[in-house]
């Protein structure tokens, strides 16, 4: 039988998530967004069932998975109302940005025994996950530093970034929530709770918006003394991705754009360097939703659970009241155990 999928918010990400879904055989994929332009534009291109274009008047019980890629304040009523409707749903990052219903919804999943998971699509890359493999087996010993460098330049990628969530941090919009909460999530997931973190972010380059387009961090863990630091803009013309983590018995390397992993184990040595694992981004994204699948099939979380995307919300917020304050921010005493 067919999965019946409704993807909810067609723009960006929604429409990768479209054309991906359209090409998987066993599902049935219906559409909505508040454009009904963009609704018909897409009906002509991918293979779709049905359009709606008021998420409010649709019977969701019709469905049994809702992808959700609308701006981040829509997520949490979103999850909710597809779970009373007894939906898995798959929801973009960030889960939210507040704490307002969130413990609501995972009670709900646990009640309706729905998976619900959130879509941090480091989680389901070949090469971040053999890196994460490295650090929890121990090869590199106690994880003692990290060091993430990131740069591109959202205008490039983005060009209508003025006119989307990106502009108001009411909406998601901004480097901490829009694109640091990817890299949390990540070290999260390798290394265990954010203890505490120091932000400076600034608006320095992208013109007509004033959300931070630059950041630096410190961070501390609950579950290692390792110091974490990361610095991320959105305007430097050359893309360039970094992440390092360096142990007590050597040191991993992570390189985008071409995905590959060098590791030196010896002092003074050259890294030796994995094959590139660079998949287009749709096949990350097929990736995604096979690891989704299998969750729901099998009855296992996914990849990435409602309480571990809370867990990085709760570091974003902290770096946020961080930079309002000029202090490190604990955040810790926040989390909520699994
Ligand atoms: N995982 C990733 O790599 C990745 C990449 C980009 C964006 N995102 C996340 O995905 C979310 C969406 O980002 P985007 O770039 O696609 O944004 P976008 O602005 O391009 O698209 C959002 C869409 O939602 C629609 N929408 C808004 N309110 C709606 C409503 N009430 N009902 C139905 N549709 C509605 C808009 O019309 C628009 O088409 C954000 O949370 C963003 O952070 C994730």
């Amino acid at each position: 039988m067919k999965r019946k999928v409704l993807t909810v918010g067609c723009g960006g990400i929604g429409e990768r998530h479209i054309r991906v879904l359209s090409g998987i055989d066993d599902v049935e994929l219906s559409i909505c967004d508040i454009n009904e332009n963009l609704l018909e534009r897409l009906q002509k291109k991918y293979r779709i069932s049905r359009l709606y274009s008021s998420w409010d008047k649709i019977d969701l019980e019709r469905f049994d998975m809702v992808v959700i890629c609308t701006p981040a304040h829509l997520h949490i009523p979103m999850i909710s109302n597809a779970l009373e409707a007894n939906c898995h749903v798959l929801c973009e990052k960030p889960l939210a940005l507040s704490s307002d219903g969130i413990e609501r919804v995972i009670e709900l999943s646990r009640q309706r025994d729905r998976t619900v998971g959130v879509a941090y699509i480091y989680r389901s890359m070949p090469a971040l996950n053999l890196l994460r493999e490295k650090i929890v087996s121990g090869e590199i010993g106690d994880v003692k530093s990290i060091a993430f460098v990131i740069g591109s330049d959202y205008s490039f990628y983005r060009p209508d970034y003025k006119d989307i969530y990106y502009s108001d941090l009411n909406k998601g919009g901004g480097a901490l929530h829009d694109a640091v909460s990817h890299m949390m999530n990540y070290i999260e997931w390798c290394v265990g709770p954010t203890e505490s973190i120091y932000c400076v972010a600034r608006h320095l380059v992208l013109p007509d918006v004033d959300v931070e387009d630059s950041v630096g961090c410190v961070m501390t863990f609950s579950e290692s003394d390792a110091i974490g630091t990361l610095s991320l803009n959105q305007f430097q013309r050359t893309y360039g991705m970094i992440f390092e983590f360096a142990g007590t018995e050597g040191v991993i390397r992570f390189e985008g754009p071409s995905h590959s992993i060098g590791i030196c184990k010896e002092p003074n040595r050259e890294f030796t360097w994995s094959e590139k694992m660079n998949l287009s981004r749709d096949d990350h994204h097929k990736l995604q939703f096979e690891n989704f699948f299998r969750s729901i099939d099998n009855h296992e979380p996914f990849v990435c659970t409602l309480e571990e995307a809370e867990m990085t919300m709760r570091t974003i917020l902290a770096a946020h009241e961080s930079v309002k304050q000029h202090r490190p921010i604990p955040v810790l005493d926040n989390v909520r155990t699994p």
